[in-house]
């Protein structure tokens, strides 16, 4: 499966003077593929934030069935983080400055989730800032017969006059958000289902430097 193809369908929402939510594509196959296998990781009793939804455990990234389709989700991510996003500081938007000081850009994929979502279920606000998270993301899988949205909560974004910007999202959206915005969700639908996520994502010194 390549699911290079979408790798230039980012899309830029400017929340933060410094940061942006993000969006891009997953390809139709790859979610297909990730519900069939998540329907049969389905767990109970798990406590979390979410009401009348059908879910995953924490760490879909360590099921050896799913990961080999999440690191397909992690190679897109790293590819909207680290080419297009003006990290780690503001106007700091070339990486190749990073790598020619002896920086490297890494990522990885913390913890990963499905949810299977009813016309009836909610999600309470929440943010996703525990360390290491960096970066989370929300991948809609499935958003049903129509769009489905994801809101945030943000007092700051001065020049755009928006502080609950609400994203829209359908089939094979793929948002990438900074962890520490708080977002939730009153608009879903039977057939929802959405791979949430959360990663590292940063420059590190690189540990050949030097080397010849
Ligand atoms: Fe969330």
């Amino acid at each position: 499966m390549n699911d290079e193809d979408s790798f230039e369908a980012v899309q830029y929402i400017p929340v933060l003077k410094t940061d942006f939510i993000m969006k891009s594509t997953l390809s139709k196959e790859l979610c297909d593929a990730l519900i069939k296998l998540s329907e049969q990781k389905i767990e109970t009793g798990i406590v979390d934030n979410l009401e009348g939804v059908r879910r995953t455990g924490w760490n879909l990234q360590k099921d050896s069935d799913v990961a080999p389709y999440l690191q397909m989700v992690t190679a897109k991510v790293e590819h909207c983080i680290s080419t297009r996003l003006n990290y780690p500081h503001f106007h700091k938007n070339r990486p190749s400055s990073m790598r020619s000081n002896g920086m490297q850009f890494v990522i990885a994929m913390y913890n990963a989730w499905v949810g299977f979502y009813k016309g009836n279920s909610f999600v309470h606000p929440h943010c996703h800032e525990e360390p290491p998270n960096f970066y989370s993301i929300a991948a809609y899988l499935s958003t049903g017969s129509g769009d489905t949205s994801l809101s945030f909560m943000t007092d700051e974004s001065p020049s755009h006059g928006v502080n609950r910007p609400k994203v829209i999202c359908k089939q094979g959206d793929l948002v990438i958000f900074p962890s520490s915005l708080y977002h939730y969700t009153n608009d879903t639908s039977d057939e929802r289902i959405v791979l949430s996520g959360n990663y590292y994502a940063g420059y590190m010194p690189q540990i050949n430097i030097g080397e010849r």
